[in-house]
């Protein structure tokens, strides 16, 4: 079976509602999927599919305390693997996604889906393409 990690950081739970709608549509489409959060991220070799999910924080920047070196611990496992980004952003215009993606690139990480974004807390739309990225990843 085809497995997919959904991994994941959130301050007030709205990536963490992105990241629970991706691991329902990976499993609603037939893989296992696992739902991590950074601390429970060690050895990724074992998922056929990653799922990373984190929101805008910093200036336009991803989470520097857990979930920056989470993955660049796990980033030299990724070119090869199925990879798809999603998370949450407030005042911006997605710049840190757009940046995330570049950086993606730069390292051979090849996306296996649009990324998904939702400003605040995912409204319906957002929560069914979160579970289309999930289901994209499992095929
Ligand atoms: C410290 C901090 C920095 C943030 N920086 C940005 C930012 O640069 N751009 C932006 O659009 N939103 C920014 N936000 C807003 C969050 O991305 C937004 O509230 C998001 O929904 C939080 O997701 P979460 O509930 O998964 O933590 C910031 C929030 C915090 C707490």
């Amino acid at each position: 079976m085809n497995k997919v990690a959904v991994i994941f950081w959130s301050g007030t739970g709205n990536t963490e509602a992105m990241a629970a709608a991706v691991a329902d549509g990976a499993k609603a489409a037939g893989a296992e999927a696992a739902l991590l959060t950074c601390a429970e991220v060690n050895d990724i070799s074992a998922y056929d599919a990653v799922a990373l999910g984190c929101p805008a924080m910093g200036a336009e920047e991803l989470e520097e305390s857990e979930f920056l070196p989470m993955l660049e611990g796990i980033e030299p496992a990724l070119p090869g693997k199925k990879v798809a980004l999603f998370g949450s952003y407030g005042w911006g215009d997605g710049e840190w996604m757009r940046t995330w993606e570049a950086r993606c690139a730069e390292k051979g990480i090849a996306l296996a889906a649009a990324s998904v974004t939702a400003n605040e807390a995912p409204d319906d739309d957002a929560l069914a393409a979160c579970r289309a990225l999930g289901a994209a990843l499992t095929k």
